[in-house]
């Protein structure tokens, strides 16, 4: 794992408009990857997660989109890491709805390159198994932007998921809702339901890059990362990736024991290196 505190939200965001901005120029494939031809990429694959932690970087991508110094988007798809079961169709806090409108509506990606679970009521037996075969069908994500909840879940795999697991439907924590009715009028009117990614499915995703910022976070990412693998923590998963790089403001940071070093060793990095 690459961890590497910032100073504050800003620099989370710039920097992880970067990581991404350099992963979209590349284009698919793992970093030192050709395509089959040796010649052109197919366009990079992304793994998109909702809630407030990303949306600084999202807004930093869009923004500089339409100032004409992004990336060209043409081609690229994204999977969204869940969604909420019960919603009606065209709900606003529905994930799908939630990333066109914050995110990729702004970087002028039609509504076919932007994919989630299914949450139609009669096909949830089938919803996991054929969003799997989707992202496998696009060549796997590319790059997978993930967020943490205050009680350690990464997407909706709350404590308690197995740590192998693949896309399926899961019953929200308490907390979650609790954390998540500020999306709702209140608690109750949160989903119980959801589906989403399992951590399996994030696993595969060739490289993570989880964002936190907020004092709120700083127990759940010190767990993560200095804790014990587990699935009382699942975002601790993260140290089972090859490729995990965790972009953390000062608060977020600020219980994290060897906070120090991290720090030392991004100062230190090679500047070919990049994220
Ligand atoms: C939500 C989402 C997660 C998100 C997490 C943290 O419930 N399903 O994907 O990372 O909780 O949310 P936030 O970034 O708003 O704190």
């Amino acid at each position: 794992m690459e961890v590497v505190p910032l100073a504050t939200v800003d620099d989370v965001a710039r920097l992880a408009a970067d990581t991404i901005e350099a992963l979209v120029r590349r284009g698919a494939g793992s970093a030192g990857s050709r395509d089959a031809t040796g010649s052109t990429r197919a366009p990079a694959v992304l793994g998109l997660a909702t809630g407030s932690s990303p949306l600084p970087t999202y807004r930093e991508l869009v923004a500089r989109h339409r100032a004409g110094t992004g990336p060209s988007y043409a081609g690229v798809r994204t999977f969204n890491l869940d969604e909420y079961v019960g919603l009606p169709p065209g709900h606003p806090q529905s994930y799908l709805a939630t990333i066109r409108r914050e995110f990729t509506d702004g970087l002028g990606l039609p509504p076919e390159q932007v994919h989630g679970p299914d949450p139609t009521p009669e096909d949830l037996p089938t919803a996991g198994e054929r969003y799997e075969a989707e992202i496998v069908a696009a060549g796997g994500i590319d790059l997978q932007i993930l967020g943490i909840g205050s009680d350690g879940h990464l997407a909706f795999n709350e404590p308690g998921s197995s740590l192998a697991s693949l896309t399926r439907i899961k019953t929200l924590a308490e907390e979650t809702r609790r954390d998540n009715a500020r999306f709702f009028g209140s608690p109750g009117d949160v989903p119980r339901h959801v589906l989403t990614q399992g951590l399996g499915t994030i696993l595969r995703a060739r490289h993570l890059l989880l964002v936190a910022t907020g004092e709120g976070k700083a127990d759940a990412v010190a767990a993560a990362v200095e804790g014990p693998l587990t699935a009382s923590c699942p975002a601790s998963v993260l140290q089972l990736h090859p490729h995990a790089t965790i972009l953390l403001d000062e608060p977020a940071a600020s219980r994290l024991a060897r906070r120090d070093h991290y720090r030392d060793v991004y100062d230190a990095k090679p500047a070919w290196q990049g994220l």
